[in-house]
């Protein structure tokens, strides 16, 4: 019943034959060797189009050396007030970007508020003295575990574009959202006015293997320096490589996100109903969220249950409550599934 974070799963076995497979031998260091060139052709295969594909080994550094490379250090980064960039990266971004300043927006379900992108990109306060916004950056899926659709994406790049800032994607969870929309990776990036994006694996069954993906290849210029002066120039790069091959051979990467996702839904659907417990929002990715008393949150961890919650506040509430999330992953089982399910029930009666 680990529903704590897809971190904390394992590694899925097809990645580890993988790197078993790969583990002898010799291979020229630092990206130079026919694993991570090959990269190259299959991502571009992948998002139907040419791409410059740079192998990191965490989703921070994925993050902030994109958004490094679409702002000036005295610029703006705009993001999702509940984004991973603003609340979880220790500043990493202002760090990588030589001091750029990250500024969130409000939006209802994770997801940028339009018109609040809008201002905030048209804002030019007082000339010189104010730092201009320069990137937006959203996730996809979103830390609030909804997904936007292809539509919302290109309605917030093309404000973006109309004043002239860099688009980046936090994918994070990426494979969740391309499995809950069932589309074409093209379609909620490129196609729809993404310009760069992290692509994470390492939740979804990697062992550490995330990459920055450029879009647009003039912008990756000097991205091969900034990797480097990062730490991120890995000597054994051909072991992330072997890692993202393995993650799209025979589409495991949408297998291992489907089930997670299904995981998740069937969780929702489980939850639902339960006295005591209020669902926030649908379950769209591999993610639930959940107010409950505090009491029943005890009982389930009694129980043996594994998740993260923060104290909610209600002044209306009859008891303390807990804000929950719950989240599945590419190796949740249905029995873990249910076995939480059963433990909410006994904790609510
Ligand atoms: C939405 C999102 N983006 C980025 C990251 C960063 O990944 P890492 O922990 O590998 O730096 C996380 C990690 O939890 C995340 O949830």
């Amino acid at each position: 019943m680990y529903f704590a974070s897809d971190n904390s799963s394992g590694v899925c076995p097809e990645i580890m034959e993988a790197l078993q497979r790969a583990a002898g031998g010799y291979a020229t260091a630092y990206g130079e060797d026919g694993e991570t060139g090959g990269l190259q052709e299959r991502f571009g295969a992948l998002f139907g189009r040419e791409v410059r594909i740079f192998p990191v080994i965490t989703g921070t550094a994925a993050n902030s050396l994109a958004l490094s490379a679409l702002t000036e250090p005295w610029g703006q980064i705009l993001c999702h007030q509940g984004s991973h960039v603003y609340n979880d990266e220790c500043g990493a971004p202002e760090f990588f970007s030589g001091g750029a300043r990250v500024v969130p927006l409000p939006g209802a379900g994770g997801k940028i508020d339009p018109e609040a992108l809008r201002r905030a990109a048209a804002h030019t306060g007082h000339g010189v003295h104010t730092s201009p916004a320069r990137a937006m950056t959203i996730t996809q899926a979103t830390e609030s575990g909804t997904v936007y659709t292809a539509d919302e994406i290109a309605r917030l790049t093309a404000i973006a574009h109309d004043h002239s800032l860099g688009t980046h994607l936090d994918g994070a969870r990426f494979a969740n959202a391309v499995a809950s929309l069932g589309c074409a990776p093209a379609e909620i990036t490129w196609k729809a006015g993404i310009d760069v994006m992290s692509f994470g694996a390492t939740k979804n069954g990697a062992l550490g293997a995330e990459a920055v993906v450029f879009f647009d290849p003039e912008r990756a210029a000097d991205f091969e320096r900034r990797r480097m002066r990062g730490g991120h120039l890995v000597s054994k790069m051909r072991y992330l490589s072997v890692q993202l091959h393995a993650y799209l051979d025979d589409d495991l990467w949408l297998r291992n996100a489907r089930n997670a996702n299904r995981m998740a839904a069937r969780l929702h659907q489980g939850l639902t109903g339960i006295d005591g417990v209020t669902l926030l929002g649908p379950a769209e990715a591999n993610e639930v969220f959940a107010v409950l008393p505090v009491r029943m949150a005890d009982r389930l961890r009694e129980a043996g249950a594994q998740f993260y919650g923060d104290p909610f506040d209600d002044p209306a509430a009859a008891e303390p409550l807990e804000a929950i999330r719950l989240v599945a992953s590419f190796c949740t089982t249905a029995d873990d599934v249910d076995r939480f399910v059963e433990a909410g029930v006994a904790a609510a009666g």
